[in-house]
């Protein structure tokens, strides 16, 4: 039996992001080798593991070394067969259905069901078929994000808390068995403090969740949507993000409860299947003080 060398962690330089070489995540991992993984993913925020040959057996397998699994509601049909805890995401049709969601266009940015009381820590992403252009995913860093925000939009949101709209995804698209609300202050969903302590780092981060139909609990629309378009504005134009261009087999982990994420459209006449999983969320992650 050949010794287990230790798998390397490479730092993008990034503002987040690191490769993870050396690690055949097909196969049971010892335990000092997750704790590595763990530790990594906690410093890095997401991981890139390339070359990875996964069933779906292995990709839950692997995911629920860092705890159960989590589905997400609505998106049932999207699971292969035999794999609930699995969602496809796709563009391709077969027979005329979708054997996936969110299509071929934009996602916009955001954090994975924001719009529960408790989102997923982690979401992971393995990638079987991609375009040779377009579906890049980014990541943002939302410590970073807090760390660099102007003080006085600090001061203006500190202590605030957010609803997030849990009717439309992250393509804007209206949810199954959703409808439309009157105002804002009507949007269903969670609602979370803006800055949030990681339960896990104890380091603080900005909590946005998505933009679209997000609101400021307790300020009027316009104040809400001046401050929050303010708090956007900072997050997309600075220098906080990662972009992936993916390759087959890759499969990456993000922590999701400081990161956002963005997949950029492809062209529709190529195929894109990805296989997803997430931890279920079973830490309240508070408000920083
Ligand atoms: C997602 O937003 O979870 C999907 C990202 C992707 O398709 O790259």
């Amino acid at each position: 039996m050949t010794a287990q060398t230790s798998p390397e962690t490479r730092s993008f330089g990034t503002s987040l992001g690191a490769e993870i070489r050396g690690v055949d995540l097909s196969r049971a991992q010892p335990p000092a080798v997750l704790k590595q993984i763990h530790a990594a993913w906690l410093d890095n925020l997401v991981l890139v593991f390339r070359n990875q040959s996964l069933s779906d057996d292995d990709l839950v397998n692997f995911s629920r070394q860092f705890g159960d699994l989590d589905m997400v509601p609505g998106w049932e049909p999207f699971s292969p067969e035999g794999h609930p805890e699995v969602l496809v995401v796709s563009n391709v049709q077969e027979d005329g259905t979708a054997i996936g969601v969110l299509g071929d266009g934009e996602a916009s940015w955001h954090t994975d069901m924001a719009y529960i009381p408790q989102p997923p820590p982690a979401s992971l992403l393995y990638s079987l078929e991609v375009p040779e252009i377009g579906g890049d995913t980014s990541f943002m860093n939302m410590y970073a994000a807090l760390d660099t925000l102007p003080d006085d939009l600090r001061q203006a949101i500190n202590g605030k808390i957010l609803n997030h709209d849990s009717s439309h995804d992250s393509g804007g698209n209206l949810r199954p068995n959703h409808t439309m609300f009157g105002s804002l202050a009507e949007a269903p969903g969670a609602r979370h403090p803006i800055i949030r302590t990681h339960p896990e780092t104890g380091k603080s981060a900005l909590f946005l969740g998505r933009r679209l139909h997000a609101w400021i609990v307790g300020e009027g629309v316009t104040k809400s949507d001046e401050l929050l378009d303010r708090l956007w504005e900072h997050c997309t134009s600075g220098d906080l993000t990662y972009r992936h261009r993916w390759q087959k087999s890759d499969l990456l982990m993000w922590d999701n409860r400081v990161t956002m994420h963005r997949r950029e459209h492809f062209d529709s006449s190529r195929r894109r299947v990805m296989h997803r999983t997430q931890l279920k969320g079973n830490q309240g992650v508070e408000a920083a003080r």
